[in-house]
């Protein structure tokens, strides 16, 4: 009979489903691809199914995807929405996914649920958990934080709180914990699909899924039952060899160092000897920059399972910091050992008997391959905020010197969604229990994150809370805390030139403390705890005594901790509150006063009718970034307020007419004004407008605000010589029209004075042209061709206003 085994034990509805991974590998490997396409067919992906190839009067050939396949390449193509069709082709096409769950934190999670609802749909899609984690800020302790948190951001909470009992979704509140650790606690599993609004969602690859991190906006495609989109990534094999152990490195430095680290490699790479961080490191040290970028990086090899599960949670965490697309694991009995300790042993037993699912065909092949002896790998630290520096234990010393960092160590901060496991935490105890038996207390300040209320309830019970506490240690809420800059820093002045060392992943300039001064190096927890007894960045505990307090001197021994809680984990206070049986009652708390939040408006549908004499808003030249178009920083706080986020709209493009940032010109009033409050000023008269832009518009981040704010001012299309594809499909997706020059050498003939029409927008179809027709100043015309990239499902989008419009419009 079938086997049911629910996803999660909130989940019970909602069931894990390998038989689907078994049903599309068989089709995936069954395909057959079409021959000698004409001219016209080989612009569209070609029928991959033989009837279709046969219906289409082409020849057919067995598809090569009867191979052997990697462990991500079974997880996607099992998730695959279309596997009869899909175009597979790595590093090369878009696959349409299913996955089987989403998660958000607090901060992501507002635009994209405001978003969802602004939909009128009656319950997510797919099982969904919303963590209070990113806005809690770190000042005297964990209770009294929590309570001041509470009251900052309650209109936030109170939004969230109302909104997932509504609609259907898990909600984890504040204290809770953080997401990455919840996930992994409760909700990841072997050979499963997860969005995630936050970019270490990876840390899920611990348990062997594949699990991404989105913008909002694909995370509202997914709630809203529309498919994934996923360009078909490559694969980086990493093979380990030899056994991760205690933190003496065997023989010292004989190991050759990784080459300086490209930045974009070595931001937030920790690193030490014997802590499941440094392989990343290495493997960030062998790939080159942005090395894994559009990869998925699969560990394999008998290596793996000298690592915990939680270890390689830790890795597939930091391999963010490469830009890969995520890191995997296959199933191996570490991960059996934590399903079982989590209470998902039923779990863990439908993995083995899907395990061959659950890992790579013998004799796969990958786009690269690189190996690891684990045995070898020493100890490193890295940064500080001049990130091009990653630096062995052994010579880290000789480096404070040389560097003149400031060798007195302020704090010391070990946790994060990074390093905060309950071994991570028993190590750092046996370090503190060793200190304190010499007498010793901390020489600096140290605190401690719990990943999640469970690991603080659990290390509590089993005394490794008091004895990091009875050194000094000061226990912090569960959650972001510091690693988020939500650290309320008391002991040094702003500016004040200081050291920190946390075992986090990120160490931007200023991201701790807002203080640029700020010497932040990253470590693991292991060093970080034994360093805070040294009280300085040049103490090696692997080599360095310290001074007990009976005068005689000690070394610290290799740390120790165990992997998973004897007695099992403590779920401490009950921290998650699930949707009501009875939702139609639930109201939705929106503080109509509130600057941070704002309920949304659909979009208006299309009018029908080719827009005719638009201005242009902002000609724009140059790089245009995602930040340009909306900028982050102090702008985030109203992230869930589109008319006062709006207010950044495109204020840092630079506008070709006069070489300045946000100064247009009002073309009806001549006036000069910044650039939202002109495109508002259009809106207002009913007037449509366009942007025109340069090459690879809207490249950077895949923030959604840079789609919605252009359309909530009234925005109608924007016209580049290219786009950056998820910006141009995410302003698909609210409705407006991102066309491209069909000679972009035509940007140079549209002036900012210009108004223009767009002609063929009444028979948009898959393929077809379109025509700028631009009326200059000087009452000449002249006719521009434009292309376009909507699909026939796309064009629905912009006809309904906005693709949530066409999903509501589907669900009636
Ligand atoms: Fe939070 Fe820092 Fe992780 S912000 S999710 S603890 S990287």
């Amino acid at each position: 009979g079938a086997t049911k085994v629910a996803m999660s034990k909130f989940d019970q509805d909602s069931y894990i489903n390998y038989q689907r991974i078994e049903d599309n590998l068989a089709v995936v490997r069954q395909r057959y691809v079409a021959l000698a396409l004409s001219k016209d067919e080989s612009r569209l992906p070609p029928p991959r199914s033989a009837s279709a190839c046969i219906a289409a009067g082409s020849l057919i050939q067995p598809d090569d995807l009867n191979r052997p396949l990697t462990l991500s390449e079974k997880i996607l193509y099992g998730h695959l929405d279309n596997p009869h069709d899909a175009d597979i082709r790595p590093g090369a096409s878009y696959l349409k996914l299913r996955p089987d769950r989403v998660a958000c934190q607090d901060a992501t999670a507002q635009m994209a649920l405001l978003q969802f609802m602004s939909a009128g749909l009656p319950t997510v899609a797919v099982p969904t958990t919303v963590h209070c984690d990113h806005l809690i800020e770190a000042q005297i302790g964990g209770v009294k934080d929590l309570a001041r948190a509470k009251d900052i951001n309650k209109e936030v909470y109170d939004f969230l709180a109302t909104c997932t009992a509504k609609y259907g979704i898990g909600f984890w509140k504040p204290g809770s914990g953080i997401i990455h650790q919840i996930i992994l606690e409760n909700y990841a599993f072997p050979g499963g699909l997860m969005i995630g609004t936050d970019s270490h969602t990876p840390n899920a690859g611990g348990l062997g899924m594949i699990a991404v991190g989105v913008g909002g906006a694909d995370a509202v495609d997914v709630i809203a039952d529309l498919p994934w989109e996923l360009k078909c990534p490559k694969r980086i094999g990493v093979k380990l060899t030899g056994k991760i152990s205690g933190w003496t490195t065997p023989k010292g430095a004989s190991l050759s160092i990784p080459p300086p680290l490209p930045r974009v490699l070595l931001d937030g790479i920790s690193a030490d000897g014997n802590h499941p961080a440094d392989v990343i490191l290495k493997v960030a040290g062998i790939l080159t920059v942005k090395g894994g970028t559009g990869a998925i990086i699969e560990y394999f090899g008998e290596g793996v399972t000298s690592l915990s599960c939680t270890g390689m949670a830790t890795i597939c965490n930091m391999g963010a910091e490469i830009g890969a697309t995520t890191s995997l694991f296959p199933y191996n009995e570490r991960m059996g050992g934590y399903l079982d300790a989590t209470g998902r042993s039923e779990i863990r037993k439908y993995a083995e008997r899907f395990q061959h699912n659950l890992r790579t065909d013998e004799n796969a092949e990958y786009d690269q391959v690189i190996e690891i002896n684990l045995s070898e790998l020493e100890p490193h630290i890295n940064g500080p905020y001049t990130p091009d520096l990653a630096t062995p234990l052994s010579k880290f010393a000789q480096a404070v010197k040389d560097n003149n960092w400031p060798d007195k160590l302020s704090v010391g901060l070990i946790g994060s969604c990074t390093n905060s496991s309950y071994e991570d935490m028993s190590r750092s105890a046996s370090i503190a229990e060793e200190a304190a038996a010499h007498g010793l207390k901390v020489q600096s300040g140290f605190t401690i994150t719990p990943g999640s209320e469970q690991i603080r309830a659990t290390i509590e019970r089993d005394g490794q809370m008091e004895k990091l506490e009875s050194v000094g240690g000061v226990v912090l809420a569960n959650a972001c805390g510091p690693c988020i800059g939500q650290w309320d820093r008391q002991d040094v002045p702003k500016g004040t030139k200081n050291s920190i060392i946390t075992s986090y992943n990120r160490n931007f300039t200023g991201r701790n403390d807002a203080n640029t001064a700020t010497h932040a190096f990253v470590a693991s927890p292991d060093l970080v705890t034994a360093m805070v007894f040294g009280g300085s960045l040049s103490f090696n505990p692997m080599t360095d005594s310290l001074k007990g307090a009976d005068g005689k001197e000690f070394k610290f021994s290799d740390p120790s901790g165990k992997e998973l809680p004897p007695r099992g984990y403590d779920a401490g206070e009950n921290t998650y509150a699930a949707p009501p049986a009875d939702r139609a009652s639930v109201n939705v708390i929106v503080d109509p006063k509130s600057d941070r939040l704002q309920l949304l408006e659909p979009f208006k549908p299309w009018d029908g009718k080719d827009p005719k004499d638009l201005p242009i808003l902002i000609k724009a030249k140059g790089k245009c970034t995602t930040d340009h178009i909306s900028a982050g920083g102090p702008w985030l706080k109203y992230r869930g307020h589109l008319e006062n986020i709006s207010q950044n709209c495109l204020i840092g493009a630079i506008n070709e007419a006069n070489g300045e940032a946000n100064k247009v010109q009002n073309q009806f009033t001549g006036e000069w004004d910044g650039v939202p409050q002109v495109a508002a000023q259009y809106r207002d008269q009913g007037i449509g407008w366009v942007v025109i832009g340069d090459e690879n518009y809207g490249e950077g981040s895949s923030r959604e605000h840079a789609a919605l704010e252009p359309r909530y001012l009234g925005g109608t299309a924007v016209i580049t010589r290219s786009f950056a594809r998820i910006h141009e499909t995410n302003l698909k997706k609210q409705g407006m029209l991102p066309l491209n020059f069909k000679n972009p050498a035509d940007y140079d003939r549209v002036k900012s004075d210009d108004k223009v029409d767009l002609i063929g927008i009444k028979d948009l179809a898959e393929g077809s042209e379109v025509t700028l027709r631009v009326h200059h100043k000087d009452g000449k015309t002249e006719d521009l061709p434009l292309t376009h990239t909507f699909n026939a499902g796309q064009i629905e989008w912009h006809r309904a206003g906005s693709a949530l419009n066409r999903m509501a419009q589907a669900a009636k």
